[in-house]
Formats: C-alpha cells, sequence, structure tokens
C-alpha cells in the first residue's frame, strides 16, 4: 500500500467537466463565479497556465485571495478517456486513460472506475491506481454482492481542526434531498463555487464516493448512517447534565463543588475533572497529594448517585527514567508507539512534556489501552472517558527532532489546512502507523482511540460505554460522543453550537454539545443563563470551565440567574424518558436527535436557513435567545400548531416569524400538534428521577390526533435493544381518548407509575374523564388555553385508556 500525493493531479482533473490542446476563446468563456482552480498549488504565469491547456483572464482584484481563479479550466477540458465500458451486475466498470498533460508529480495514467446501484438509494462510485494499491480508509462498510434489489443550502462537509466528515446533503428546490460521502481519510480541501459546484481534492487515497439519493434530506441522513454506522446508545446518567472545570485541583475541592451544587439544588449526574487529578499531567496516574483520596471520593460520588470522568489525553509521557510510568514502558515493550522515520517512538511534546502517542491502528495497541485502563479502573472506578488532545495535538511541530524532508510532509499540494503545513500542531505526516503512515491515517487518531477505549471500557466495566472525544472522523457515533473543543465565553459561540450541535447529528454524532457558558475567557452572568438554558437541549450537556477564569458553575451566579439555570435543568431532566427515546431511535433506526427544521419539513424553504432554533425529535421545538439584553425571541414555525410545553399558549402558524416573550429566566419550547412526549417528575440525579412519577403531554393536531412512544430498559446495561431486554410503550390518541400499548415488556418499568397527563388542544370542555374505566373527578380544564390536566396512577407497565367526553 502506498500513499500518494500524485492522486491530488488525478483528482484536480477528474472533477472538472472533462479538451486538451490549447482552448480556444469561446472554451474560455466560463462566468467568474462557475470557473475551476487550474492552479490551485501555485500562482501560474499566463505561460504558465496556457501550457497547461488552462485559459489565463486576470481579475480586478489580487492575485490570491477568495475571488475567481485567474487560470481556470476551459469549457470542455477533458483529462481523460473511458475506455472498455463493461456492464457488471449492479452497475458497470470502466477504465479511464488520461488524455490531458499531467500538471502535478505522479499523476495517475490509468484509473480504474466502478459505478454500483448498491441498494435502490445508494450509488458507489469507485475511483482507483489501475496499476497499484492504494491506502484504503478501514473503515468497515457494508459489503454489497449482486444486483440491487429493484433495479446548497447544502451542509458542506465539516473538516476543521477537530475532525473531518467528508459528507454533505444537498436540498433541492423542490424539497428533496440527496447526499454524497467521500470515503476518504487524507488532507483535503473542498471548496464550494456559485455554480452551483463543488470541488474536492484530496491528497491521497482513493476516490471512494457514495451517492445518496434520498429522496428527502431524513432518508439521506439514513442512508449515510447506513454506511458509517448508527448510533452508539449512551447510558441514562450520560443524558444528566455533567459539570466541569479545569481546575478543580484537589479533591476537596472537587467534593465542595459537588457539596455546592447539591446545597443550590442544581441536578447533577456526572462529576469530572480536567488535567488536575494526574500525578505530573500523565494518564493513569493520580496525584498522590492534591488527589490522595481520590478513589475513596470517586466511591463517595456512587453512593450518591454520582458519576464520575476524568480526561485522558493521547500521548503518553515518555520522559521518566524506565521503571517509573508503566504506560509508556509496557508500550514501549509491546510497540504499541507510533514510529518515526528512525523507526523510534516519534517523540511531541503535551501538556506532561515529552510524550509518544499510541498507534490506535495497532491490535496490540487495543490490548496494551485496555490493561491500561483496567489497571486504572482497578484503582479509580470511574464510569466513563474524556478523550482531549487526540487530534492528536503536539505543542511542538512534527516531533521533537522536527520531521524528515520528504514527499509526504512536503507534498506537490498541500490543502488549506491548520498553520499551513501538514505538521503543524500535529506529528510527522511520514510517521509510521501500523495499518499506513500518518499521512494517510492523521484524521482517523480521534476514531481509532474511541473504538479501543469503547472496546477497553465495554470489557472493564461489563456496561455500555461512555465516551466523549474532541476528534471525530466519518463514523465517530457508533463508539462514542463528541464537544466541540475550546469555545470562547461569547454570545457568537453561543449562536454557532446550534449548527455545530445539528451538523453532528446529521453525521451520526448525536451525543454533542458545546462547553455550556463558555470555555475560554470570562463568561457573563446573562450569558451563562442563557447558554443553560440552550445547553439544557444539548444532546449532551456540560458546563466547562477554562482554568483561570471566573468560576460558572451554576451556584456562582445570583439568585435570580441560579433560578433560571434550575428552571433549564429541571426542564431538561423532565424530558429525558423523551430524550432517551429519541437516542434509541438513533441507535435503531439511524434518526437524529437534535434536529434541523428542514429535516422535518423540508418542503418549506423557509426552515432550510434556519439555524438558530431547533427541534428534539419531531416534536419539541426550542427557540433560545441568542443575544445579549433580550427579552424578545423571533423564531420560525412552519406551517401548523405548536403550544408551549407549559401549556399557556397556542401558535397556529401559516410557516411564519414570530416573536416570543423571553424574559430572562425563560426558554421557549413548542410542543408540535399530533406529538406525544413522555415526561418525568426530574430530580437531583437521573438515580433518582428514574423512579419518580411519569407523565404524558398530548399535543393533539385539529383532527384531534396524536403520537408518541417511549423506550426504557435499565439504562446501562450493553445492547438491551438488541437482546430484547426492554418496554416499548406506544401512546396513540385520537376519538377523545389517548391509550398506551405495549409493544414490548420488561420489568424495567415496575413500580413507575403514570402519574399526569396533560392534553393540550381539547376545543370543548369535558363533562367526564375516565381513566380505564373509572372516572377522574378532578381533572381541570381551561377553556381560553384549551387545555386538559388530568392526573392519574396508574401503572406504566400496563396498557391503560384515558378518555373524555
Ligand atoms: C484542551 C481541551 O479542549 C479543554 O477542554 C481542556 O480543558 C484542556 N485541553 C486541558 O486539558
Amino acid at each position: 500500500m502506498g500513499p500518494g500525493p500524485g492522486v491530488a493531479a488525478a483528482l484536480l482533473a477528474l472533477l472538472v467537466p472533462a479538451a486538451a490542446r490549447g482552448p480556444g476563446a469561446a472554451a474560455c468563456e466560463v462566468s467568474p463565479g462557475g470557473r475551476f482552480d487550474c492552479g490551485p498549488e501555485r500562482l501560474l504565469s499566463r505561460a504558465g497556465c496556457e501550457a497547461r491547456g488552462c485559459c489565463y483572464s486576470p481579475g480586478p482584484g489580487p492575485r490570491t485571495g477568495p475571488g475567481p481563479p485567474w487560470c481556470f479550466f476551459p469549457r470542455g477540458y477533458r483529462s481523460y478517456r473511458a475506455e472498455n465500458l463493461t456492464a457488471t451486475e449492479s452497475g458497470f466498470s470502466a477504465r479511464l486513460r488520461r488524455v490531458a498533460a499531467a500538471f502535478l508529480p505522479a499523476a495517475v495514467d490509468d484509473v480504474r472506475l466502478e459505478l454500483a446501484l448498491e441498494t435502490p438509494a445508494r450509488l458507489r462510485l469507485t475511483l482507483r491506481d489501475a496499476a497499484r494499491q492504494r491506502y484504503e480508509v478501514p473503515l468497515p462498510t457494508p459489503r454489497v454482492r449482486g444486483r440491487a434489489r429493484s433495479t446548497l443550502y447544502g451542509l458542506r462537509p465539516h473538516v476543521n481542526l477537530y475532525g473531518s466528515h467528508p459528507f454533505y446533503l444537498v436540498m433541492e428546490d423542490d424539497g428533496s434531498a440527496h447526499g454524497v460521502f467521500l470515503l476518504n481519510s487524507n488532507a483535503m480541501d473542498v471548496l464550494l463555487q456559485p455554480s452551483p459546484a463543488l470541488t474536492w481534492r484530496t491528497t491521497g487515497g482513493i476516490l471512494d464516493f457514495y451517492i445518496f439519493l434520498g429522496p428527502d434530506p431524513k432518508s439521506v441522513v439514513r442512508q449515510y448512517l447506513d454506511v458509517v454506522g448508527f448510533p452508539f446508545m449512551p447510558p441514562y446518567w450520560g443524558l444528566g447534565f455533567h459539570l466541569c472545570r479545569w481546575g478543580y485541583s484537589s479533591t476537596d475541592i472537587t467534593r465542595q463543588v459537588v457539596a455546592n451544587m447539591t446545597a443550590a439544588r442544581f441536578p447533577l449526574d456526572v462529576q469530572w475533572n480536567d488535567l488536575d487529578y494526574a500525578d505530573a499531567k500523565r494518564d493513569f496516574t493520580f496525584n498522590k497529594k492534591s488527589f490522595k483520596d481520590y478513589p475513596e471520593m470517586v466511591r463517595e460520588f456512587h453512593s450518591r448517585g454520582l458519576r464520575y470522568i476524568m480526561i485522558v489525553d493521547a500521548g503518553i509521557s515518555s520522559s521518566g527514567p524506565p521503571g517509573t510510568y508503566k504506560p509508556y514502558d509496557e508500550g514501549l515493550k509491546r510497540g504499541v508507539f507510533i514510529r518515526n522515520a528512525t523507526g523510534q517512538p516519534l517523540i511531541g511534546k503535551v501538556w506532561p512534556g515529552p510524550t509518544a502517542f499510541p498507534d490506535f491502528t495497532n491490535p496490540k495497541t487495543h490490548e496494551w489501552w485496555h490493561d491500561m485502563v483496567k489497571d486504572f479502573h482497578e484503582q479509580v472506578p470511574f464510569d466513563g472517558m474524556w478523550l482531549d488532545m487526540n487530534e492528536p495535538s503536539n505543542f511542538v511541530e512534527g516531533s521533537q527532532d522536527g520531521c524528515p524532508n520528504n514527499n509526504l510532509e512536503h507534498p506537490p499540494y498541500v490543502p488549506g489546512v491548520f498553520g499551513g503545513r501538514l505538521q503543524a500542531g500535529t506529528i510527522c505526516a511520514s510517521s509510521q502507523q501500523h495499518l499506513s503512515s500518518h499521512y494517510n491515517l492523521h484524521s482517523l487518531y480521534g476514531l481509532t482511540q474511541a473504538i479501543a477505549s469503547h472496546d477497553a471500557l465495554l470489557r472493564v466495566r461489563g456496561k455500555r460505554p461512555f465516551i466523549i472525544s474532541r476528534s471525530t472522523f466519518a463514523g465517530h457515533g457508533r463508539y462514542a460522543g463528541h464537544w466541540t473543543g475550546d469555545v470562547g465565553s461569547d454570545w457568537e459561540q453561543l449562536y454557532y453550537s446550534i449548527p455545530e450541535v445539528l451538523l453532528f447529528n446529521l453525521f451520526g454524532v448525536p451525543l454533542v454539545g458545546a462547553d455550556i457558558c463558555g470555555f475560554r475567557g470570562n463568561t457573563s452572568e446573562e450569558l451563562c443563563v442563557r447558554w443553560t438554558q440552550l445547553g439544557a437541549f444539548y444532546p449532551f450537556m456540560r458546563n466547562h470551565n477554562d482554568h483561570g477564569t471566573r468560576p460558572q458553575e451554576p451556584y456562582a451566579f445570583s439568585p435570580p440567574a441560579q433560578a433560571a439555570m434550575r428552571d433549564a435543568l429541571r426542564l431538561r431532566y423532565s424530558l429525558l424518558p423523551f430524550l432517551y427515546t429519541l437516542f434509541h431511535r438513533a441507535h435503531s433506526a439511524g434518526e437524529t436527535v437534535a434536529r434541523p427544521l428542514f429535516l422535518e419539513f423540508p418542503t418549506d424553504p423557509n426552515t432550510w436557513a434556519v439555524d438558530r432554533q431547533l427541534l428534539w425529535g419531531g416534536g419539541l421545538l426550542v427557540t433560545p435567545v441568542l443575544e445579549a439584553g433580550q427579552t424578545k425571541v423571533s423564531g420560525y414555525f412552519p406551517a401548523g400548531t405548536w403550544y408551549s410545553l407549559a401549556g399557556d399558549s397556542t401558535i397556529h402558524s401559516k410557516g411564519q416569524w414570530i416573536l416570543l416573550p423571553a424574559p430572562l429566566d425563560t426558554i421557549n419550547v413548542h410542543v408540535r400538534a399530533g406529538h406525544i412526549l413522555p415526561l418525568q417528575e426530574p430530580a437531583f440525579s437521573t438515580a433518582q428521577s428514574r423512579g419518580k412519577g411519569m407523565a404524558l403531554v398530548v399535543a393533539l393536531s385539529l383532527d384531534g390526533f396524536a403520537r408518541g412512544e417511549l423506550f426504557w430498559d435499565d439504562g446501562e446495561s450493553w445492547e438491551t435493544f438488541e437482546r430484547g431486554d426492554y418496554t416499548e410503550i406506544l401512546f396513540l390518541a385520537s376519538n377523545d381518548a389517548v391509550l398506551s400499548q405495549l409493544l414490548r415488556a420488561s420489568a424495567h418499568l415496575d413500580g413507575v407509575l403514570l402519574e399526569a397527563v396533560t392534553v393540550l388542544g381539547v376545543t370543548s370542555p369535558p363533562r367526564r374523564v375516565l381513566a380505564n374505566g373509572a372516572i377522574v373527578s378532578d381533572f381541570s380544564y381551561r377553556s381560553d388555553t384549551q387545555v386538559l390536566r388530568v392526573p392519574v396512577s396508574l401503572p406504566m407497565w400496563e396498557q391503560f385508556v384515558i378518555s373524555w367526553c
């Protein structure tokens, strides 16, 4: 297997419209917005440009910058000619022979093309070097044999410092959608053009495109997840509130944080520690002074129904004398580290100083990692892992000894990566991993570490793993969640967190959230209140803060601010059965949890650009305040009826922007007519809340119909769905009645009572309400809001009917 910067040349040529020999003037009549760059790797003179068979047209602006390229491909440019077109079982194959002169070194002259209709909704287009085998991404994708059974507001691929998801979804004018996934892990550029057109330039591997035919956006997401994998099912406690900061510098301080949360009556499920716990910032160690009673602290948390997570960095400290640090000694012995050009472990620098980087593409590394996790867990019974600095991040460029001067470090084309060089902020591109060079595998570091950690935690704890990772790649959601990294404590970042959370849901990583109140810099009380309100609707809800900045735990603010945050947290906790059910749908059916409006309303183009609101599933719309000093917020309500969750107002929308009151203590949450949400009385942790009374919010459509469901299991065992060890209930409302249907029963709901049913949209006052045939005398009804409230006490684990007339 060989890496190959030369593929860039092939790709450049392939991705442009397929003319050779000196373009004529007519062929160069390309509108500025439709020009494809013919000199992406360097500035070209007229002569240099025309020698490539391209058109030269200097623009009014500078030669570099975002404007149209000065050197561009002519119309009808053809770089390859197709030969030997052969029908295959599910498509065709062909050879592509280069016909245009190559202008980057090591261009591929002979390309093998395969096109297959793998399923009725999925096309796969693969372009391989016919002369030699190249690196291919080791993602386990579906193996398809034989014939398929029957016959922008673009969401651009998201490539940043933290991760790579080369997948996009395009909305088409009529509300239908398609998507494209390029299964390629090399450094790449993605350029959007007004034409509309998109150029993908990657620097290695093969071109392995999956094209998802939809026809609607939800189907596109599902079709993408069919390829990269459905999301893992998180433990129930993982959906509670998480609290962290860099700077909880001792067990005493960490305990005090938990005590303060309890005293101030805030829910908390998971307490975290950053690097502070570790001895000299080294993984799998703890500070024997400031954290001397660390194991006891974690056990205490457990005895109070809390869970505990600590940070684990990718770099393994390499500077101690042999015999002083087992993870390094043992890692060296077992050969688990990424190697430099001389075959020695590559040494970079991270928080503990010099560090080596485990190669998680090596099965031996998985065993070693498991053993380290196990050893540490035997001392400190932690519940989940926080994987940080796993791009991998490095404070020196490449390694302490620099990087060799070769074509992997300095390929003929370098995409617009962070720092402008492949090694910037990370390790040498030519360092060697078990599967291939780091040049090919860089983007997979976080994913491979997440897989190893997931497997290790499962073996060690025997329960559903909970992992949050900074670096991600396509397929990450099968194993772990994600937080969006070091966001600043400012209003702009609060807003950006919404599209980020929504994107990761489309990428199949639904367990995602930003650091609530912001990480870098000092937050403000107002910002922190608003962020907590929005954060209550991040699928993963964690407040995390940088060291040396103003405290931002909920109890650190004024009583009115605390009250607003408490309300937000209690609201989240009351909605957890609904949220958990959405995660089950994500895990079992490839759905999204936090959802952009256009996914539910694809034929309403007004929804396509909405990125300041989010849905939970199809039924709950959240309209947060994202600006300072506002007490009103404008939100888009697609056509239909929307009830405020509190039941105090109803919106009958024609598809409109609506201005809503939003004082500091309020976040607007609306239920969509036709949906039934299962709720539960909130408590101070999920350990407590899971036994509390449940409630239903029934949001009737104008014709009196609604539907919802509940998935319930023990909240933490492995593969409960796969083993059938769960309860699933369908709720239906029609003809002035709500009933439950037990689709599957288990003992996990035993003892949990349904205590309240709130029906929204009851147009005339009921005279009589019955629960399982028995009269309910203390129901209440308000004609102004059309809300019927029915107090009941019914076993959730048995079917029920509540009717009114
Ligand atoms: C970088 C992480 O993004 C941040 O969340 C963490 O607090 C610091 N590393 C220190 O571990």
